[in-house]
């Protein structure tokens, strides 16, 4: 399967975050959706968090309108950190994490929200001619090792066109770009073919792809053609690495980690869980009906 010679260093992530969230509305009505926080820390941060633990080292955000908060985040906040200086130097220690090398973040607007593909054809410039990474930070995903590092390991080895999968309810098939799958050897996933939120009796597996992508730059002519002939309706990306089959394999990961969709309530529900089971501070608090105390299920 694939070459074994060495492929390109990643070392440029984009992180799409000009959707509307209409399904986590109200919440979402002035606040961008990346920004709702799982525990004390919003989406985003554990997004950005990961890539830079992958290795990555340029960040670019494709946002849209109503979307400034995020970039406030990874900003300086000067009078902020002169009050912290005074009264809590620990608050002013976690801030300073977030403070990204100047020069390795860049803001792209998409004007309109339509769609993933578009969403990351806006930045086809500030990519060029690298292969790049996608995280979508609503996927939210625990796990020991960053999902991202395992494409990226993959990647490495093997070129082409990478994605994170998991195996969804058959019910779920509606939700996700569903495999058509080759061949599997593995964790490996060799794919066929890529239907965009098929019902489920029309998909061809129940395997689904979530939020972490590892993309060649010649996806970009394959998502030109589809904006230039799709006049109205929504770019999939999942469309565009369909089209470009013939030149580009792609392979989906079965990773290691639990994910949540924090797109919508239960999954933000669960992720805070989940998320608290893992936090020194946090576990006691949470207890089972049993009045047991509840542990953390994801380690092994
Ligand atoms: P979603 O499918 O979750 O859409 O997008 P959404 O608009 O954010 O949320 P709902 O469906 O209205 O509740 C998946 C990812 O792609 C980004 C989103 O920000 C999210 O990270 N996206 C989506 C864009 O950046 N631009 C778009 O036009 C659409």
């Amino acid at each position: 399967m694939g070459s074994s010679m060495t492929h390109p260093r990643v070392t440029k992530a984009i992180f799409p975050v000009g959707g509307l969230g209409t399904r986590f509305l109200p919440a979402t009505k002035a606040i961008p959706k990346e920004m709702l926080p799982v525990l004390d820390k919003p989406l985003i941060q554990y997004a950005v968090e990961e890539a830079l633990a992958s290795g990555i080292e340029e960040i670019i955000f494709v946002t849209g309108k109503g979307k400034t908060a995020i970039e406030d985040h990874f900003d300086r906040a000067f009078e902020l950190e002169t009050l912290l200086a005074r009264s809590n130097p620990k608050a002013l220690a976690a801030l300073k994490k977030l403070q990204l090398p100047p020069g390795s973040v860049a803001y792209v607007r998409q004007q309109e929200p339509l769609g993933l593909g578009h969403a990351i054809w806006c930045a086809r410039h500030l990519v060029r001619d690298e292969p790049f990474a996608v995280l979508l930070a609503d996927d939210f995903i625990l796990s020991e090792r960053p999902p991202l590092a395992q494409l990226l390991e993959q990647h490495a080895q093997f070129g082409g066109h990478w994605a994170t999968v998991m195996s969804v309810p058959p019910s779920d098939t509606s939700r996700y770009g569903i495999l058509d799958i080759a061949s599997q050897d593995g964790a490996i996933i060799k794919v066929k073919g890529l239907v965009e939120k098929p019902l489920p009796e029309k998909a061809p597996s129940t395997t689904a792809i979530v939020g972490r992508y590892i993309l060649s730059p010649t996806i970009f002519p394959h998502l030109e053609a589809k904006i230039s002939s799709t006049p109205t309706g929504e770019i999939q990306i999942t469309d565009a690495i369909a089209a470009s089959f013939a030149t580009d394999p792609f392979y989906g990961l079965v990773f290691e980690g639990d994910r949540f969709d924090c797109g919508t309530l239960p999954g933000m529900f669960e992720a805070t869980v989940a998320a608290a089971r893992l936090r020194a501070d946090l576990a006691g608090s949470l207890f089972t009906q049993d009045g047991m105390s509840v542990r953390n299920s994801f380690t092994r």
